[in-house]
């Protein structure tokens, strides 16, 4: 028996939803907060799978978690351990990859398992560990396990080939207690980048440039607790966009920061979505005819892998021909397979889509093959005749803070079941 998530279509919604904080600074906000030398206090916790196997992490490391309120997560790693990571949450996802950073910038050594996450293709971590010898460490890996080692750490350029997000936040952390300057050039500019900057120099670290291409990390010796509130996640409140307006009489979307989103809401008016973007709210109507756009996705500020997904099911629904061009994870498509079975008309060609619409959908069993692909599952669930079966929900909790309340509160009609294998 596996859990699946159904979804009866075509109940239009109303109403409001406000937005959790970020799964993609969260899940970095945890590890980095092991690198100081007190409690550390994040607000605006998601409640999604990822926190959950974040926090067995740290209690594997002998850190204290204290979750004092549903989004309120205290982290003391005064007793902390080094311990080597070799349990399987760490499979569990992606993230687990930013232990290599804060270990080894705490402790000069780590051994951890390989991380996990979505399959989007492949998704190296040479430049993370490029980074981390760059600034002396030494990287073995053996039996499914790496080892990193540092007798010290001393700040270094680094250029990164790609602007990697992970990259980016997981030298950051591998360079606070290093000796010197560490330079990042080409670093990555996402959003959640600053976020993990601005908690650590809360704790005394000190770096500048973070939301630049820029990065520049002066080593100090000690770090300390601090208080820090999550930013807004901008791909939960993509996804609940892109929901108003497909599925939306009226919505608005609370806690969200525009310039953040303004990839998405430019192509979402060139689309003829009606929208009114105050400061940190979006209100969708419900629009006549939508037209097919074209997307290419790019780094922040372009417009996000994360985001391809999810409006493709709204593509689906426009007049003329969307093309889609994915140029950060080249297999990141299965959702159109999905989208296929209910009906929609998408060609796939080499590292892009062609959607071709309006076409209905009918309700059947699909699958969330990844996080944001069951992204682009409730959406089509939402919309679709009849009742759709989304398996592999678990994906969809790794990154959706309560998504079935938020969608319930707002007059969808979303539920769980058990089915057979
Ligand atoms: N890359 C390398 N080598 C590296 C690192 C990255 O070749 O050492 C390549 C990747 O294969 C990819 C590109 O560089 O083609 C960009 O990858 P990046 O490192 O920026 O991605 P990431 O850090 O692994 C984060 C998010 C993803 C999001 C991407 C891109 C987290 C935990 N994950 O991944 O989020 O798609 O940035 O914005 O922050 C999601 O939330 O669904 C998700 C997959």
């Amino acid at each position: 028996m596996h859990e699946v998530m159904k979804i009866e279509g075509g109940h239009l919604l109303e109403g409001e939803v406000t937005i959790s904080g970020a799964k993609n600074a969260t899940v970095a906000l945890i590890p980095a907060a092991v690198l100081a030398n007190g409690p550390v206090t994040i607000v605006g916790i998601p409640q999604i799978a990822d926190v959950d196997a974040l926090s067995r992490i740290l209690r594997i490391l002998n850190v204290d978690v204290n979750e004092v309120a549903e989004d309120h997560l205290i982290i003391d790693p005064t007793h902390m351990k080094n311990i080597d990571l070799d349990d399987d949450s760490v499979t569990k996802l992606r993230a687990s990859y930013y232990f290599m950073g804060a270990l080894l910038g705490k402790y000069g050594h780590v051994r951890m398992k390989m991380p996990g996450g979505c399959y989007l293709g492949p998704r190296p971590i040479d430049l993370h560990l490029k980074g981390f010898e760059s600034l002396g460490a030494t990287v073995t890996y053996d039996k499914g396990c790496y080892t990193i080692d540092a007798a010290e750490l001393k700040g270094n350029k680094i250029f990164l080939d790609i602007a990697s997000v992970g990259a980016t936040i997981n030298i950051m952390m591998a360079a606070v207690y290093a000796k010197g300057r560490t330079i990042i050039e080409n670093a990555a500019k996402e959003p959640e980048i600053i976020d993990v900057a601005t908690l650590l120099n809360k704790m005394g670290a000190r770096i500048r440039g973070a939301g630049t291409n820029v990065i520049t990390i002066d080593g100090v010796r000690s770090l300390s607790g601090c208080f820090h509130e999550i930013i807004p996640d901008r791909i939960e409140a993509g996804t609940f966009i892109i929901i108003a307006a497909a599925a939306a009489k009226k919505m608005t979307i609370n806690n969200i920061i525009p310039q953040h989103l303004e990839a998405l809401l430019s192509k979402l008016e060139e689309m003829g979505v009606k929208m009114d973007i105050d400061v940190d709210k979006v209100t969708i109507e419900r629009s006549g005819k939508l037209r097919g756009v074209d997307i290419t996705t790019k780094p922040y500020p372009g417009f996000a892998t994360d985001l391809q997904q999810p409006l493709t099911t709204l593509l689906t629904q426009a007049e003329g021909e969307s093309h889609v061009i994915e140029t950060i994870y080249a297999e990141r498509f299965k959702h159109c397979l999905e989208l296929q079975k209910m009906g929609a008309n998408i060609d796939l060609l080499n590292g892009a889509s062609l959607i071709k619409g309006p076409t209905k959908l009918d309700g059947c069993k699909v699958a969330a093959t990844d996080l944001r692909c069951g992204a682009a599952m409730v959406i089509a669930g939402l919309i679709a005749d009849g009742v759709t079966e989304i398996g592999n929900v678990y994906h969809i909790d790794r990154g959706y803070s309560e998504i079935d309340s938020k969608l319930k509160a707002l007059g969808a009609n979303i539920w769980r079941e058990m089915a057979e294998d």
